[in-house]
């Protein structure tokens, strides 16, 4: 399964959901989830990702070992979301990629 990790909270850019052929991609209020129950490991969601934080379950960093358990229990109860919008305002000042500077994710995880 392929799984969301921390650098897509508070980002949420949604390039991802566009490409997935069986719309495993749970929206929750700053952050989106993989369903790994669903999940066909086609890889087309991973290169989407301006954020860089869609991984394989084989590749996730070690520090981020934890989303593969957040993963599978917000997609549970996150409603499916299979068209893009638009991400928050201030989506590019938490984009580690875009911007060294950002503090640990996690504790902004909004459920
Ligand atoms: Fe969907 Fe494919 Fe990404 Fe799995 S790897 S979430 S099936 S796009
Ligand atoms: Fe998140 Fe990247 Fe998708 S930031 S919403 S995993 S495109």
């Amino acid at each position: 399964t392929f799984v969301v990790t921390e650098n897509c909270i508070k980002c949420k850019y949604t390039d991802c959901v566009e490409v997935c052929p069986v719309d495993c991609f749970h929206e929750g209020p700053n952050f989106l989830v993989i369903d790994p129950d669903e999940c066909i490991d086609c890889t087309l969601c991973e290169p989407e990702c301006p954020a860089e934080a869609i991984f394989s379950e084989d590749d996730v960093p070690k520090e981020h070992q934890k989303y593969l358990g957040i993963n599978a229990e917000l997609a549970k109860s996150w409603p499916v979301i299979t068209e893009s919008k638009e991400p928050p305002a201030d989506a590019d000042q938490w984009d580690r990629i875009k911007n060294g500077e950002v503090e640990d994710k996690l504790p902004h995880l909004e459920k």
